[in-house]
């Protein structure tokens, strides 16, 4: 696609050029309708059939059992936050949560406003530097669920060994969403926002356990609850069809591509590539979480002074390898590197960091 830079942006972030060529020559007139898709009733057979072959294909990427909804939901991952805890806890049932860095934070101070939420571990005293073992954790008695971050996209930790406590567990998988396997029975909910790895922003895919439907809190408004959207089959009032849309040719491009595995595989490749580029370079290039954790999607990284930091992603972007800074409560750099990034963009950017070491270094 010409004009196109290597997009290392944590979300919204690149998706497959493919897609977006896709998109773009369906975009006016749909199937030869004479207007777009995002001009028809969500109810008519146009994008009655895009609903239910994108429910189809998330179903299929990351092999969900017949015993879990497929829910798309507006208002972000950050709506979860609240519509878990609002729906699953009851009276004397806590949620554990594994505070694993930013967003796992936030997850929990939403989950105290709702219900008796708290820390079954917290890095913050770790400087957040890597993600718990099982043994780390502090379940109490009668815990609802296990509240998990799968990737910390600020602090570039990622999950690698499900926690084993006992108790469901429930992730917000927003940034690393079907770059890996999910292994369903040990999950009672998994949700994240589509604007990584799936598509633009405006659709959060939720996939619940039904029996746990049957039991959720039905003292809420509509849109909050769980069991409206699967009765409705994510229908109960306009759901965000231009987002559906492409979250569903992205999802074809995925399995196009081998599907999840594929997805893992490439994740590895690319990520480690990046990183024994900043192992070979003495320090310049410095890793500031522990090895084990480190993120296969957001990898970040410091550069021996801050000014060297804002030069280097100055200059990376006159370079056409953009979206590099790392996050303003964090600083440093962040290159994600999701499921639409190209090797050879990988390979750009370690290219680029060889020769700025060789410049500043
Ligand atoms: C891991 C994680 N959780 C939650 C969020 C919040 O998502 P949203 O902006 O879709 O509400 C983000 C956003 O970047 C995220 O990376």
């Amino acid at each position: 696609m010409t004009g196109h830079v290597a997009n290392f942006s944590a979300g919204p972030s690149t998706l497959p050029a493919s897609v977006l060529e896709e998109a773009r020559d369906q975009l006016v007139d749909y199937q030869g309708t004479g207007m777009s898709l995002i001009e028809m009733s969500h109810r008519g057979p146009h994008y009655t059939e895009v609903h239910n072959e994108t429910t189809s294909l998330a179903r299929e990427v990351l092999g969900v059992p017949d015993d879990f909804e497929v829910l798309f939901i507006q208002g972000g991952a950050t709506l979860q936050f609240s519509m878990v805890p609002m729906n699953l806890l009851g009276e004397g049932e806590p949620g554990g949560y594994v505070v694993s860095g930013s967003w796992a934070k936030k997850a929990l101070a939403d989950a105290q406003v709702y219900g008796d939420a708290y820390a079954a571990w917290d890095g913050a005293a770790d400087s957040f530097r890597g993600m718990p073992s099982s043994e780390d954790l502090e379940v109490r008695a009668d815990t609802r669920y296990l509240h998990v971050t799968s990737n910390e996209t600020i602090g570039g930790i990622q999950m690698f060994a499900w926690p084993d406590v006992g108790v469901p567990l429930v992730a917000d998988m927003s940034s690393d969403y079907m770059s890996r396997p999910v292994p369903w029975e040990r999950f009672d909910l998994v949700y994240g926002g589509a604007q990584k790895n799936l598509g633009p922003s405006g659709v959060t895919i939720v996939f619940v356990r039904k029996s746990v439907l049957e039991t959720t809190n039905r003292d809420l408004g509509a849109y909050l609850r769980y069991d409206v959207h699967a009765d409705g089959d994510s229908l109960y009032n306009t759901p965000p069809v231009f987002s559906i849309w492409m979250v569903g040719k992205v999802l074809k491009w995925i399995v196009a591509q081998g599907g999840v595995a594929a997805m893992e595989a490439a994740a590895r490749t690319k990520s480690g590539i990046l990183y024994d580029a900043m192992a070979a370079s003495e320090d310049f290039y410095r890793s500031p979480v522990d090895t084990d954790s480190r993120s296969l999607m957001n990898v970040v990284f410091r550069l021996p002074t801050e000014d060297l930091e804002a030069e280097f992603v100055g200059a990376a972007t006159e370079a056409g390898l953009v979206g590099l800074k790392g996050h303003r409560s964090v600083g440093g750099c962040r290159a994600s590197l999701y499921n639409a990034m190209p090797l050879d963009g990988v390979e750009a950017l370690v290219g680029f960091m060889a020769e700025f070491k060789a410049d500043r270094g």
